[in-house]
């Protein structure tokens, strides 16, 4: 079956007699596998959700027998487990990616990139490469990614890798043109690259992506869904709301909060969130039960993502803490109307100010947090102690 977890059970990761033995050997693709890329419209699954082919005709263009793949296994959005999940238990479909990458592109070499937090990934991911053969275990090199959100931006990991400082850098130049050591660079998702093996097995993507099921249900985790699958269908799979549901948030800590009802009957397919003005993003699904403070949560997730910021742009820095503290305020002793007008027009103030998309991604959470819960933002009470508990 053409699909990424298929197999074995996910209690470990695959060995490479079975990977070969159900999926054959890794495909021989030569160039013009990058006109089956672009025709299969396989987009990014790390979040930004941009066209694998046209990366990889970027970087083909600029390799000149010198490339560099970077597989990202960062998964530093904390709940997000789907890469974890897909390195832990099927690493050689990434590995295949990866190789069939670096064949196309002509890359020296493959540097593995995982979350210093994912050790039974970082686990399988070696063993798996230690059953490769010498050819292959003779491009790689593994790195342990910073737990930090920014680390597992594509110019954060190229400057960690080169210079061993994991912040965002300015771009252009782009990965493609200048990334590891100078070199043209492909930063790819480690999703990403499972589905390239697939696509040069069967000339298609599997038509499915992992997402993580989190927040209020009785069986938060990871699926594989198909691009036919709705969001209440991936909530029930997950053990349903476990609470009356108030709102979903789509795409993870980037990404937008809705209105339960509006969010059920939407498919879980890039193309089809895209057209509803959503991102499917990293695949981060979290619901809110009805009983949680939708205030409390928006400050609590500002608070986060201000104190990841690289600190390295001011509008950034100062800006997305400005707004954390403005939630904070309003979570804790109750609406004014004055921060209430700063959130608007300091999310104006912050958004296209950064030198990657880290304050984007917090204003356009914040955005959809202020029109999600317009009510309860402008209303809010300071709970009491047992109400919070
Ligand atoms: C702040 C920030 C954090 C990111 N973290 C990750 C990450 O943990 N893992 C990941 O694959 N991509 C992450 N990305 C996206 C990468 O920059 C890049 O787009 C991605 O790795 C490219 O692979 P893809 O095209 O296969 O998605 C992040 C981006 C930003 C701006
Ligand atoms: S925008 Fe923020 S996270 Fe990105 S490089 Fe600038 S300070 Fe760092």
């Amino acid at each position: 079956m053409n699909s990424l977890l298929a197999g074995p059970p996910l209690t470990g990761p695959e060995s490479l007699a079975s990977h070969a033995g159900r999926l054959g050997p890794m495909p021989a693709v030569g160039a013009r596998f990058i006109d089956t890329l672009v025709q299969s419209r396989i987009a990014g699954r790390g979040g930004a959700g941009f066209p694998a082919g046209t990366k990889w005709q970027a970087v083909a263009t600029h390799s000149r027998g010198d490339a560099v793949v970077l597989v990202n296994g960062a998964e530093g959005e904390p709940q997000s487990k789907k890469d974890r999940l897909l390195m832990s238990t099927r690493p050689h479909l990434v590995l295949d990616g990866a190789f069939i990458a670096a064949r196309v592109l002509r890359a020296r070499r493959v540097i593995l990139y995982i979350g210093e937090r994912h050790r039974a990934a970082r686990a399988a991911m070696l063993q798996a490469l230690a059953e490769r053969n010498e050819t292959e275990r003779r491009l790689v090199s593994e790195h342990a990614a910073p737990a930090r959100y920014v680390a597992g931006a594509e110019s954060a990991a190229i400057h960690f890798i080169t210079e061993g400082v994991a912040t965002p850098t300015t771009m252009p130049p782009y990965p493609f043109e200048r990334g590891v050591d100078g070199k043209p660079t492909l930063v790819q998702n480690v999703e990403t690259l499972a589905q390239v093996a697939l696509i040069a097995r069967y000339g298609e993507p599997s038509g499915t992506s992992l997402v993580t099921i989190a927040g209020g249900v009785p069986r938060p985790g990871v699926l594989e869904v198909e691009s036919t699958t709705t969001i209440a269908d991936a909530v029930s799979l997950a053990g349903g709301a476990s609470d009356q549901a108030r709102a979903v948030l789509v795409g993870g800590y980037f990404g937008r909060w809705m209105e339960a009802r509006d969010a059920w009957p939407l498919r879980l397919d890039q193309g089809s969130l895209r057209s509803h003005g959503l991102a499917l993003g990293c695949g981060v699904i979290g619901v809110l039960p009805a009983g949680r403070c939708p205030v409390c949560e928006t400050a609590g997730i500002m608070r986060y993502l201000a104190g990841e910021s690289s600190a390295q742009c001011g509008p950034c820095f100062f800006g997305l803490r400005a707004l954390a503290d403005a939630c904070t305020r309003i979570a804790e002793h109750g609406t004014n109307r004055d921060d209430l007008q700063r959130l608007d027009r300091w999310t104006e103030d912050v958004r296209g100010r950064g030198a990657c998309r880290h304050p984007d991604g917090a204003v356009i959470f914040l955005q959809s947090a202020l029109q999600t819960f317009g009510r309860e933002f402008a209303g809010h009470r300071p709970h009491s102690a047992a109400e919070a508990a």
